[in-house]
């Protein structure tokens, strides 16, 4: 989301030169959706994979539908709003194609919920999808337990890409990480450092804590703050696997240095405490 023109704006080398570092060291999925960059990044990546045609059997790319957004780019839009028609997510996955220039999505995900979604329409999409090779597995992300209850129903549901942070601790009482557990889900975290809020200039207070609780803990670890908080993630039982925002080489070989950190049980809940402003009851 961030490497394109909501971010870094990377030239086509610097897309071709940070895949490659990521897949020489393990780092080996790629989240994108059509909206990134104002549906321009998409193409952008896939534009620099063209250059390195060995790369793609060495990579996982996800990508996700459904959300209609206001663009130059999409002049017949005429609101913000979501689609999730069985005919709005095969054309969506075909133009994900063809600006990734591949010939399948490995993870294909529903944006948001929407609130016309028909399961059975869904299913329908996903199972021709499959069918036609175009996408390996599929998932959806923003869903409340109930809302992929309903879609699990009719379709197996692989994936929840939700908002998961210690600065956004609500999947560990919501019912959608124990759904993810229940249910073989693979929960990935979006935002897994609160989007770099806890890095701003100016921090809110709670943002203050967090940093305060992160940097005690990092010099026991020596492992930098981001990692800290990215360990407070991946300490869950449900397996959660955050999604990077960086577009920093140096911060990605930081991370792949510190995979592995595991905090003491009381370290969580010191960030748990600093996120919340309080102990557990
Ligand atoms: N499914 C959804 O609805 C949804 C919604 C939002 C995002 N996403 C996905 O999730 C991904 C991650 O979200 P995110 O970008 O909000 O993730 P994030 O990793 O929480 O935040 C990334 C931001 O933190 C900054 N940062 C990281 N480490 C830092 C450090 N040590 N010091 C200072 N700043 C640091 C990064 O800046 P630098 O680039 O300078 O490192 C970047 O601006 C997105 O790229 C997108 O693919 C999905």
């Amino acid at each position: 989301m961030k490497w394109g023109k909501w971010g870094s704006c990377f030239s086509t080398s610097a897309y071709l030169s940070a895949i490659e570092f990521c897949a020489e060291n393990n780092i080996n999925s790629f989240d994108h959706a059509d909206i990134y960059g104002d549906y321009t990044t998409e193409k952008e990546f896939g534009d620099a994979l063209k250059n390195n045609s060995a790369l793609r059997t060495k990579i996982q790319l996800i990508t996700k539908c459904g959300i209609k957004m206001l663009s130059v780019n999409r002049p017949a839009n005429k609101i913000k709003s979501y689609d999730t028609s069985s005919k709005y997510i095969i054309q969506s996955a075909e133009q994900s194609l063809e600006n990734l220039h591949t010939d399948y999505i490995d993870v294909f995900l529903l944006h948001r919920p929407d609130p016309l979604m028909n399961p059975i329409e869904i299913a329908e999409a996903f199972t021709k999808l499959k069918q036609q090779g175009k996408v390996l597995h599929f998932g959806v992300s923003n869903f409340t337990p109930s809302q992929v209850t309903i879609i699990n129903k009719y379709f197996p549901v692989e994936v929840n890409q939700i908002e998961i942070s210690v600065s956004h601790l609500e999947p560990f009482h919501n019912g959608q990480l124990d759904q993810c557990i229940e249910h073989k889900i693979i929960p990935m975290a979006w935002a897994p450092l609160g989007g770099g809020s806890i890095f701003s200039a100016i921090p809110d207070q709670k943002s203050k804590r967090i940093l305060a609780v992160a940097q005690g803990l990092d010099k026991k670890y020596s492992a930098g703050i981001d990692n800290i908080l990215l360990a407070y993630l991946t300490a869950h039982p449900a397996g959660i696997i955050p999604v990077l925002g960086t577009s920093k080489i140096e911060r990605l070989k930081s991370a792949i240095a510190n995979t592995g950190l595991q905090l003491e049980r009381e370290e969580w809940f010191m960030l748990w405490a600093a996120s919340t402003g309080h102990d557990v009851a």
